[in-house]
């Protein structure tokens, strides 16, 4: 099957799309992107792109920060991601990149006098983690970029030179994952992934300021409490705090809501899935499948 890529204001065939190896987004990270994700509803026979809106606004506030500019508004973007997703007619789950990068020609740094590009590749795609237990986690011993250096807010390639290391050396050791502490040694989040815990009854984040990148999933997590009448609160977290939670659950477009069932070798509750977790798992599987009228806004149909 010929799968198209938006690249350059065309749709073209993926292996067509390539990029000159002196662009400036290879040679420094300066790109900005999302990763969407579009459930297929296989009673409705109908495919919906999650919270297209909420992750293009975000993509234009990571492109602020790199002075940046976007060649399409976010309506033309979300019009464009339908049309790409349309072509490429996936009959199941996808994941969507759209990218915006520095595309000059040229060596140094600087993000100005320096042009910019978009592209959109999609993909078929299933579970993030590919397992039916809860994650095993770690405290990583790589902190989290801060943001006076490289801040986690803005969601720049280069960063994830971050993650790459966060995720890769949990694995070494044996682990899922990681949760990251910040400069200061508090908790942040996972290497590409919002963490919430339990603390008697009260689902509990941290806040948007506390270096994380603020993720649409854990608003939608927030959002999804509300309507259960579960308490939430966002501050910081220590790290002391964690092991005792009643439950801890990572979150985030890929990793959609996964259940932890340790963090360094100190199990959480009773290893199983906890109550509240269960109770969001639940809700957030119905609502990206469009099968909740209360939240259909975010579901963006893409079949006629
Ligand atoms: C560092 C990081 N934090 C959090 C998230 C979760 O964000 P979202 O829910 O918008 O996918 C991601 C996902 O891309 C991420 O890379």
């Amino acid at each position: 099957m010929i799968e198209y890529v938006f690249m350059n204001g065309e749709y073209i065939e993926s292996d067509k799309a390539v990029i000159p190896v002196r662009t400036h987004a290879f040679l420094y990270g300066t790109s900005v992107f999302e990763g969407i994700r579009a459930y297929y509803n296989s009673e409705q026979e109908q495919m919906y792109a999650f919270r297209v809106k909420d992750h293009y606004k975000r993509l234009f506030a990571s492109a602020k920060v790199m002075w940046m500019n976007s060649p399409y508004s976010i309506e033309e973007l979300e019009q464009i991601t339908k049309d790409l997703l349309r072509k490429n007619n996936y009959k199941t789950d996808a994941y969507i990149r759209p990218t915006l990068y520095k595309s000059a020609i040229k060596v140094g740094p600087t993000l100005t006098d320096n042009e910019d590009s978009f592209l959109i590749f999609t993909t078929p795609f299933g579970n993030y983690f590919d397992s039916d237990r809860g994650l095993k986690l770690c405290v990583s011993n790589w902190r989290r970029t801060s943001d006076n250096a490289i801040p986690p807010r803005a969601k720049v390639s280069g960063a994830y030179a971050n993650s790459a290391l966060i995720k890769t050396d949990a694995h070494e050791m044996g682990f899922d994952d990681a949760v990251v502490l910040s400069e200061s040694g508090q908790v942040t989040e996972g290497s590409a992934m919002n963490i919430f815990f339990v603390f008697d009854g009260k689902l509990t984040t941290t806040a948007i300021t506390d270096d994380i990148l603020i993720g649409v999933t854990r608003n939608t997590v927030i959002e999804l409490a509300k309507e259960l009448c579960i308490p939430v609160a966002e501050r910081p977290i220590d790290r002391t705090e964690i092991y005792n939670a009643d439950e801890c659950f990572c979150c985030g477009t890929g990793a959609q809501i996964v259940p932890v069932e340790s963090i360094d070798n100190r199990t959480i509750g009773n290893k199983k899935i906890g109550k509240i977790t269960k109770q969001i798992q639940d809700l957030y599987y119905d609502v990206v499948r469009g099968k909740v009228d209360k939240f259909k806004d975010w579901c963006t149909p893409i079949y006629d």
